[in-house]
């Protein structure tokens, strides 16, 4: 992959973030992911690349657009996975909350793990615990090793963890043990992406979400020489043959980053579409201008870009 694709890329999570930022707060879901899918999907014609959405919107038969197989860009260029979620976080922004954003991740052809629509377990950190934690260990045992790497007293570490009713337990365990915590409504990947990014103050992210989103979380992680693990956790029998159908033979077993997101180069590319972790949100001036910013990052050099755009509404939706 070129390294000039990285910019090519931020500019399609950049439209898909102008086109569905209009929708915060409203509360339409169907309208707000309808905006994000349809310029994402424009934008990716542009694209020099040969790509096939190995995540996207869903099945053929589910999603018009940006469907599991379709293939995008100009068709010039190296044969790449694509793995895309326009609007990450689609409750946050009918809401208005923080952590919406739009996400790509991209890899040579055979890359990026195909992960079927099912939660994964996750365990995800920055590059001072690499190594030093394991998705298979108890919360409790979870955290003294982590203290202990990061030679932290318990009571000033931060956990994140997306607060739901499968999570109890584990947020239980961690109180009782005096950790802090975040607690996330919404956004695994931005969750996911924290304890790489030192300024976000959270020190390890667990518990489960969407598989899809590990992939592209883990894509970040990569690029910022942190550390994920993710196990699929498949709930019925259609599930574990959906693991099997595309090509996970066990699908209990513990995936590293590299089996997420392979070992060549990766690109990952957000834009902020409400104020996050690490990513400001689409904000709109009186000169019918918008700015956004934007996250570009490789694996291959581990650079990571901070793009702040202004946009000229009028031009940028002319052809839309
Ligand atoms: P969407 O943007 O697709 O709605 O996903 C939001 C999200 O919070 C993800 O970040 C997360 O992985 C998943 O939903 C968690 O699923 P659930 O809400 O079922 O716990």
């Amino acid at each position: 992959m070129e390294r000039e694709l990285a910019l090519e890329i931020v500019r399609v999570t950049e439209l898909a973030a102008l086109a569905s930022a209009t929708w915060m707060g409203r509360g339409d879901k169907i309208q707000a992911d309808r905006a994000a899918t349809s310029a994402m999907r424009a934008m990716f014609d542009t694209v020099s690349i040969q790509g096939t959405v190995v995540i996207g919107e869903g099945e053929m038969d589910e999603a018009p657009m940006l469907y599991i197989g379709e293939k995008v860009g100009s068709m010039q260029g190296p044969h790449v996975d694509v793995a895309v979620d326009p609007l990450e976080g689609t409750e946050l922004l009918i809401k208005g909350l923080n952590n919406a954003m739009s996400v790509i991740a991209i890899a040579n052809k055979g890359n990026l793990l195909h992960a079927p629509d099912m939660y994964m377990d996750k365990l995800s950190v920055g590059p001072s615990l690499v190594g030093k934690l394991h998705l298979n260990d108890p919360i409790e045992v979870t955290v003294r090793k982590a203290a202990k790497a990061l030679n932290k007293s318990i009571s000033t570490l931060t956990f994140m963890i997306l607060e739901r009713e499968r999570h109890h337990a584990s947020i239980q365990k961690l109180r009782d043990l005096g950790v802090r915590i975040k607690l996330l409504s919404d956004g695994d990947v931005a969750g996911a992406i924290a304890p790489s990014f030192a300024e976000s103050g959270i020190d390890v992210f667990v518990g489960s979400g969407g598989a899809p989103e590990g992939v592209l979380a883990a894509a970040a992680v990569r690029c910022l020489g942190g550390d994920m693990q993710g196990r699929l956790l498949p709930n019925n029998e259609s599930e574990w043959n959906r693991c099997k159908s595309m090509g996970i033979s066990d699908p209990d077993r513990i995936l590293s980053i590299t089996e997420l997101v392979g070992k060549d180069d990766v690109i990952f590319a957000a834009t902020g579409i409400t104020p996050g972790e690490f990513l400001e949100g689409v904000s709109y001036t009186s000169d019918q201008r918008a700015s956004t910013h934007s996250v570009v990052m490789r694996a291959k050099t581990r650079t990571i870009r901070h793009i702040h755009t202004s946009h000229f509404l009028p031009l940028k939706f002319k052809n839309m």
